[in-house]
């Protein structure tokens, strides 16, 4: 019988649901207004021949590298966040090393690097979610070849300054560091801006959030050039297809389009956190996207009382995390303002309806 590697046997299998996400999605924080109209545009004047060659990613490396203000060495474009996550697992770590996340946390690092066969360990983050910099620090061994951060962190909101990484990175030359900056838009600060940044830090964006652009499947891996020609050798030549490839261009230079749709969603943010308060419901203030908030038991029956006002929203209780903390948590995007009205009316009222029945705590 064909048998698959045990490290893969033994991974536990991260199902999204990839099919009837039908209604107002704020489950997975994709943008609920789409992409700029003038990438829309590009994409509808694509013609056969776009189609019928292979990709060519290296332009639009420079364009990418550009705007990061970067050289293109130093960046290579990959199918979004996620094959970053891969392929920076799959240059660095050996069975047996170890992997340095902080949970709870995005679920991608610690599958692809237990399917390398490494040593996940996971530090708690602090109270309130605050990034456990010294609980981090004392676990850094010589078998340290990872260490993943996402700024701001998914599913809590929370971010974390710029030196601190800087410090994990320069304790740690062994291991590779990666900022996962794929809500960096709505947090406003980057890494990149530190300057000198030591040659084993990576940053990964994406065009899946604030761009709307999750189904092109389209992201900016950044590092050191030396350390990007050992990561561009895992990646296949043609990663990133090419109708990704023509949108992106437009999709950096409409920056007017996305920094609207930043400031609606900063705005939203913060009428839900006050609607939250005004509910009497825990939650976390964040610097993403989206709203993490403590439901309680009724976590379950809350998301489908949503989901039957056409509303999806993701039930993070059974986040990987030692001590439970997302227990009863679910987690909302913020949208256009028009959806977080939509949103919060919705709230209300199965709040509303819950209490009646005494199921969410007040
Ligand atoms: C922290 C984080 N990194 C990466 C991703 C995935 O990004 P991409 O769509 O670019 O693969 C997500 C998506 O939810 C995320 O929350």
């Amino acid at each position: 019988m064909l048998e698959a590697r045990t490290a893969v046997k033994s991974l536990h299998a991260y199902r999204p649901p990839l099919a009837g996400r039908q209604g107002l999605r704020l489950d997975f924080n994709e943008s609920t207004i789409g992409c700029s109209p003038r990438v829309l545009a590009r994409l509808r004047s694509l013609d056969a021949e776009v189609l019928a060659r292979y990709p060519e990613r290296e332009p639009m490396e420079r364009h990418a590298a550009d705007f990061l203000g970067l050289n293109a060495a130093q960046v290579l474009l990959t199918n979004g966040v996620d094959e970053a996550i891969h392929l920076l697992c799959s240059t660095y770590l050996e069975p047996g090393d170890e992997a340095i996340i902080v949970v709870p946390t995005f679920a991608l690092y610690a599958i692809f690097a237990q399917a390398e066969g490494a040593r996940v360990i996971e530090v708690l983050s602090d109270e309130n979610f605050a990034f456990p910099l010294e609980g981090l620090l004392s676990r850094i061994s010589q078998r340290t070849r990872l260490i993943a951060v996402a700024n701001p962190n998914n599913p809590t909101g929370a971010a974390v300054a710029g030196e601190m990484l800087l410090r994990v990175a320069r304790a740690a030359p062994q291991a590779a560091v990666l900022v996962d900056e794929a809500y960096v838009e709505f947090h406003g600060e980057t890494i990149l801006d530190s300057g000198g940044l030591p040659a084993n830090l990576f940053v990964a964006r994406t065009f899946s959030k604030a761009y709307g652009l999750a189904g092109l499947r389209i992201g900016i891996f950044a590092g050191d050039a030396g350390q990007m020609a050992m990561v561009r050798r895992v990646a296949s030549p043609y990663n990133v297809n090419a109708v990704a490839l023509a949108a992106l261009p437009e999709a950096l230079r409409d920056q007017e389009y996305v920094e609207h749709y930043v400031a609606e969603v900063r705005r939203g943010r913060e009428m839900l956190e006050r609607e939250l308060s005004r509910l009497g419901l825990h939650y976390w203030p964040s610097r993403a996207n989206f709203v993490l908030v403590r439901i309680g038991a009724a976590h379950a029956e809350f998301v489908q009382a949503l989901r039957t006002r056409g509303i999806l929203v993701r039930d993070r209780s059974s986040d990987r995390s030692s001590d439970e903390r997302c227990e009863g948590c679910v987690r909302l995007t913020v949208g256009s303002e028009e959806h977080t009205r939509t949103l919060i009316g919705a709230l209300r009222d199965v709040v509303e309806r819950l209490r009646e029945r005494r199921e969410v705590r007040a």
